[in-house]
């Protein structure tokens, strides 16, 4: 039987599990007598382990085992020091066509369709010419958007599945639109577009292979660049775009993150600016929330472990709801 990783943590110990995992980490370790182990992080949708292969073999060459490979195991649940740490009795790599890759990468709750309409009718109703025409750009060049609709908009805290880009980006439009109606002084169509834009660099930032891995490219420059360098690009081929205007735009972009240690080279100093950081914030967080109850609650109610960034439990004994609802 193909085990979640979710179950594992709540076998008794001793108890025999196996199934396919994706090698999130991998290390070639060795005993005191010189033998060498091999010790893994083995995830899918549901979550991480770490595994230990205490007694490999002598003839297998531990090296071939890479960080991405989808591998079978079979092997039992042991603790260590209070944590779930089991040990394997076998590990081979997979071959595609023994395993089902939706264990490992879940996709949007919502219609992608759907959103993706209601994100052409959000840029409909800009009316700055300028900004319309930026948006119109990207949203109507059919390679950023198969791009668009697919890439997820994190790796592990929020929205980490096929489409999470097109939900994250629509949940902070749908918030910043709600700031502007009480906010009067902002400036709507550039709070807007500067929620549409603010994470589109994620198009490079992260791949999915098997399951969701950042790209060099992202490593290196990360998403507030790259989004910045795209909207850049995409606004000195419009002519007359107002300077002012895309200094304000990119320093929405730059700045989303709010502070200088979440990555943002600039704090927001703009109405705009300042929305948009809480919004993409409000959004994330709170997603982030539902997607560590759903990983570990399932469809249980009460206590989630705590959660390794956020840093509390979770409690939930609602039901999970993913209408999209009215606008
Ligand atoms: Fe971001
Ligand atoms: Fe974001």
């Amino acid at each position: 039987m193909d085990t979640y990783i979710r179950d594992i943590y709540s076998l008794p110990v001793g108890s025999p599990f196996e199934g396919y995992f994706v090698i999130e980490h991998v290390e070639i370790k060795k005993h005191r007598t010189g033998e060498p182990y091999l010790r893994l992080v083995l995830s899918d949708k549901t979550g991480t382990v770490p595994v230990l292969w205490w007694k490999p073999p002598k003839d297998v060459d531990l090296a071939i085992f890479k960080k991405g490979d989808v591998v079978f195991v079979s092997g039992h649940v042991e603790h260590f020091q209070g944590n779930v740490q089991p040990k394997l009795k076998e590990i081979r790599i997979a071959s595609p066509e023994e395993f089902d890759s939706k264990k490992f990468i879940c996709e949007s709750r919502f219609d992608i369709e759907e959103q993706f309409t209601r994100l052409l009718e959000i840029i409909d109703s800009v009316k700055n010419p300028y900004l319309k025409k930026l948006l119109e750009e990207f949203f109507y060049d059919d390679s950023f958007v198969e791009r668009f609709l697919k890439v997820p908009a994190g790796k592990t805290i929020h929205h980490a599945c096929i489409g999470g880009l097109l939900e994250h980006t629509l949940g902070v439009v749908e918030i910043c639109e709600t700031v502007a109606k009480r906010f009067k002084s902002i400036h709507r169509d550039l709070l807007i577009s500067a929620a549409i834009l603010h994470d589109i660099g994620k198009i490079h930032e992260y791949e999915i292979n098997v399951a969701i891995s950042r790209t060099t490219e992202g490593i290196l420059l990360g998403h507030l660049y790259i989004s910045c360098e795209m909207v850049t690009k995409k606004i000195d081929e419009i002519e007359g775009f107002p300077h002012d205007l895309k200094v304000k735009l990119l320093h929405c972009i730059l700045s989303h993150h709010g502070e200088y240690e979440h990555g943002s080279p600039k704090k927001p100093k703009t109405l705009e600016a300042v929305a948009l950081a809480y919004a993409d914030a409000l959004d994330s967080r709170v997603k982030g929330f539902e997607e560590h109850i759903e990983r570990e609650l399932g469809n249980n109610k009460g206590w989630t472990k705590r959660h390794f960034a956020f840093e509390v439990p979770i409690f939930f004994d609602g039901e999970f709801n993913y209408d999209l609802g009215d606008e």
